[in-house]
């Protein structure tokens, strides 16, 4: 299957009349795995917000988010499944793990059995699958497990509704790093097995390059570049892009905080003028970088906002 599941156009979302995220286009291809990547506070949870229709009401919203194979609006925890940095912002802290996968089953797709009971087999089944022993957690509770567990807790979840689209947000950020390679070696597996499009959000592109097809970086709630994942660490057109590899993919380089020399920090959202966000930042900047946001070259999948970017190859 090819083409894009979702298409977002133009998606601008303030808060009281300040944009933090502008103008934004990105496609996701069915059955591929997106990373959308960006220092906290770029926009990325919201824009996930955004695509689920769970953004809180006093957001301000403008542009287009079109499902083009779907007739009737996608529901979140069921045709998008949602995956958070926290698994116990998922998991009810009193209420058995299987009682809380079979809920979603038993809400989502009950096939005539609305009781959760009904559903013991299929969360033994899911819980299964993600690594966890089913027939002897269904009646453990959250706090008998440990993150990663959790974590895993939380995506058999996200996988009851049987989604056409997981939304990873920072799925690993809060574990250590063993337990990281392991919950994106399941998110990939599991990715393939059911043809699931999985958008990825992480501040971390050691992480994105370990699982993703396609990477968009968002800066100050702007697309800076996008691109299939080879082309983008092969061949950056963006410095902001050119900048992350350097910081955080360089080799026998402890992987710590994101931008350790990239100088300076994010805009506030309201901060900004018409130039480039990253322009304050940014080594190559000139004048038109200062005075005009560049206009996107290329396709929506592969192409670059700069002024000092080559045209596109
Ligand atoms: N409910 C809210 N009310 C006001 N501002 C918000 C709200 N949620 C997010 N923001 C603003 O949007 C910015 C981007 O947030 P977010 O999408 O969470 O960034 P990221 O996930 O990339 O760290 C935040 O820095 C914050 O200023
Ligand atoms: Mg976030």
């Amino acid at each position: 299957m090819s083409g894009s599941l979702v298409e977002i156009r133009k998606l601008t979302l303030g808060f009281a009349g300040v944009a933090v995220v502008r103008d934004i286009d990105i496609d996701l291809p069915a059955g591929k795995v997106t990373a959308l990547i960006g220092e906290s506070g770029s926009g990325k949870s919201l824009t996930a917000l955004a695509l689920a229709g769970l953004l809180p009401k006093e957001a301000e919203v403008s542009g287009d988010i079109r499902w083009p194979g779907r007739t009737e609006a996608p529901q979140a925890g069921r045709d998008i499944g949602l995956v958070f940095q926290d698994p116990m912002s998922s998991l009810h802290p009193i209420l058995s793990i299987g009682e809380q996968v079979a809920e979603v089953l038993a809400t989502h797709r009950p096939n005539g059995k609305r009781r959760w009971q009904d559903h013991r087999e299929g969360a033994r089944a899911l819980l299964d699958r993600v690594g966890i022993d089913g027939a002897t957690s269904l009646a453990a509770y959250p706090h008998q497990f440990s993150g990663g567990m959790r974590q895993r807790v939380a995506i058999a979840m996200a996988l009851a509704g049987d989604p056409e689209l997981l939304i990873a947000d920072e799925p690993t950020t809060a574990l250590d790093v063993r337990t990281q390679g392991r919950i994106v070696e399941l998110l990939k597996t599991i990715g393939r097995e059911r043809s699931l499009s999985l958008l990825l959000i992480t501040h971390d592109l050691a992480l994105a390059a370990q699982l993703a097809d396609c990477i968009v970086v968002l800066y100050a709630g702007r697309v800076m570049e996008a691109g299939p994942l080879r082309r983008l660490l092969d061949n950056p057109r963006h410095p902001y892009t050119a900048g992350l590899i350097a910081t955080s993919l360089d080799l026998g380089r402890p992987r710590t905080d994101l931008l350790p020399e990239i100088p300076g920090s994010l805009p506030q959202p309201g901060e900004q003028r018409d130039g480039c966000p990253f322009a304050p930042r940014c080594p190559k900047a000139g004048l038109p970088c200062r005075e005009m946001m560049p206009v996107w070259r290329g396709t929506i999948g592969d192409g670059v906002a700069c002024h000092n970017a080559e045209a596109a190859a």
